[in-house]
């Protein structure tokens, strides 16, 4: 039988943190070698909720070793757990969103050392979505293109980074540079541009809806998660998946052939 492919995660104790716990903990190719929390914080040497998961630590034992490091600590966090990924020369899975453009070029620059992968959002629905708005906005290049998202109260960031990325592959698809999220719009749209919608409220897990609007008909496509296991199944595929990568920075869309 090979070996389990050992993985810290770093936010462990967040939302996120723990439904990735819950889904390593169910399966026996996979096992939880850390669980990284911020520095200063209260729980740290507590329990985990999740049985025969590590007590919450701040930083990494020399004495622990690991393929993946799985980060989604938002973009507060974000550093550290990619500086810890290559001092130790750990594969990298991050799903933390908010970032700003300097960590998007270290993660280009730590993708020479290490294999890794960064996604908004690791929801195989999400990925197929993304292939196709790409495709509907390159068949309709004059349709504007509305990205409508909807999250729970405690997101930080707005619009979603999987709505950015959305808008992104629009613009590639035609040709055209990615929008600037412009959230108080007033005014009349010029023809075929991307535009973003957002509303926040109570536990909505994630919704995308890429509307393509012409003139006495439109497209929508449309993307609901209804349960955050979705995002933790997703990224441990993508770390399982990951182990076995040389270094480089790798997609969703590499790992499922798209
Ligand atoms: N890619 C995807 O599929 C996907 C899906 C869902 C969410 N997300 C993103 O993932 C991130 C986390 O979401 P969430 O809902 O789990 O948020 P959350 O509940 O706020 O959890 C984030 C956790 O990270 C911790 N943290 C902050 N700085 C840290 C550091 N330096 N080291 C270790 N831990 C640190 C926070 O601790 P404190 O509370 O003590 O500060 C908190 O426990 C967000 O950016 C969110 O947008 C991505």
């Amino acid at each position: 039988m090979s070996e389990s492919i050992r993985i810290v995660i770093s936010g462990a104790a967040g939302r996120m943190g723990k439904a990735l716990s819950s889904v390593i903990a169910e399966r026996d190719d996979v096992s939880l070698v850390a669980t990284l929390i911020r520095p200063g914080s209260e729980l740290e040497n507590r329990p985990t909720p999740t049985a025969g998961a590590p007590n919450y630590a701040t930083r990494l034992p020399e004495s622990v070793i690991a393929d993946v490091l799985i980060d989604f600590s938002a973009s507060s966090g974000f550093d550290a757990a990619l500086e810890l990924a290559l001092t130790r020369n750990i594969a990298f899975v991050s799903g933390s969103t908010g970032l700003d453009p300097s960590q998007i070029e270290a993660l280009d620059q730590a993708a020479r050392r290490i294999p890794l992968m960064w996604a908004a959002n690791f929801s195989v629905g999400v990925a197929v979505l993304e292939h196709l708005v790409g495709e509907a906005a390159r068949l309709l290049p004059d349709w504007d293109c509305e990205i409508i998202e909807s999250h729970h109260r405690h997101k930080l960031d707005a619009p979603s980074g999987t709505a950015l990325t959305l808008g992104r592959r629009a613009g590639e698809a035609r040709g055209v540079d990615a929008p600037d999220p412009d959230l108080d719009r007033n005014g009349r749209r010029d023809v075929g541009t991307i535009g973003y919608s957002v509303s926040r409220g109570g536990d909505i897990v994630g919704e995308h809806e890429v509307r393509l609007a012409g003139f006495g008909e439109r497209v929508e496509l449309i993307h609901r998660a209804t349960d955050r296991a979705i995002f933790a199944k997703g990224a441990l595929t993508a770390a399982c998946w990951l182990s076995r990568q040389v270094p480089g920075r790798y997609s969703m869309a590499d790992m499922l052939g798209l």
